[in-house]
């Protein structure tokens, strides 16, 4: 069998006396996009913060492609593979919006310090090859136009999609979306999700999704797992999860 994208063991981190996450276990093919829902607080957050390296875990491990990566930092986790964005967005918001995205690729690049420093051929060549590809990368997002904008003076909707343009620059293999349509008008949330389904399928990439909107993750994922309590509640085939009534009991006691 080919190897899981991501596969996450009895993961678990203890706040004080808070089980935030307890012995969770999820694993998650190349090419899906999976979904991840629950009510607020349930824990979705800092899962994500355990994958990428924020909070090291109490218990548990979780290996990329094959490899155990619990424990390294999140620069380290980021060059594995694994991208995200975050519930309240992070932008360089004094920055260009063409730069926010070569931060990203900056990661990526080869040339040494003093390359840079001295302003040598290949520093040069690689500026140049980074501008071509912050802008191939905007195009995708419809953000080319509006490049050389403050970040911040971006209309939120927009904001989100660079969020994610600037993730996708890190080449990741896995990338984890923390309600990217949160505080979204219904048209943004539909142009969103078709980027998504469009760039998992353009760029080869899997997708963790948390989401706490149902209707939107039953748009979208085929699969979904259910946090309740930092424990697992549910998985399965989104629509069936969707009517466990567990799942309906644990929303309506928000
Ligand atoms: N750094 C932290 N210190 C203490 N408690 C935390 C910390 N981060 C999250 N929590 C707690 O963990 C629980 C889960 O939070 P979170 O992962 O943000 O939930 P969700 O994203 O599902 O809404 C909450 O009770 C929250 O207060
Ligand atoms: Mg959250």
């Amino acid at each position: 069998m080919a190897m899981a994208m991501l596969e996450v063991k009895n993961l678990g981190i203890v706040f004080g006396g808070l089980h935030a996450v307890e012995d969770f276990n999820m694993t998650i093919e190349p090419g899906q996009l999976y979904g991840l829902i629950g009510p607020n607080g349930a824990g979705k957050t800092t899962l994500f913060n355990l994958l990428t390296g924020v909070y090291k875990p109490t218990t548990g491990t979780f290996y990329l492609d094959g490899e155990n990566i619990t424990g390294k930092t999140p620069v380290e986790i980021n060059k594995k593979g694994i991208a995200r964005t975050f519930q309240n967005i992070r932008l360089f918001k004094n920055m260009s919006v063409i730069d926010n995205v070569k931060v990203g690729l900056h990661n990526k690049k080869k040339t040494t310090v003093i390359e840079s420093v001295l302003r040598l051929p290949r520093h040069f060549k690689e500026e140049k090859q980074m501008e071509r590809e912050a802008l191939a990368l905007l195009k995708v997002f419809d953000l080319d136009g509006q490049k050389d904008f403050l970040a911040s003076n971006l209309p939120y909707g927009k904001q989100r999609k660079l969020e994610i343009a600037r993730a996708l620059a890190t080449s990741p293999k896995l990338l984890l979306l923390d309600e990217p349509a949160a505080g979204m008008n219904p048209n943004e949330t539909e142009e969103l999700m078709a980027t998504i389904r469009f760039i998992l399928k353009e760029f080869g990439l899997t997708i963790l999704l948390i989401e706490h909107d149902m209707k939107l993750v039953s748009g979208i994922c085929e699969e979904i797992s259910v946090l309740n309590f930092g424990m697992l509640l549910a998985k399965g085939k989104t629509a069936e999860v969707l009517q466990n009534p567990d799942v309906i009991a644990a929303y309506l006691g928000e």
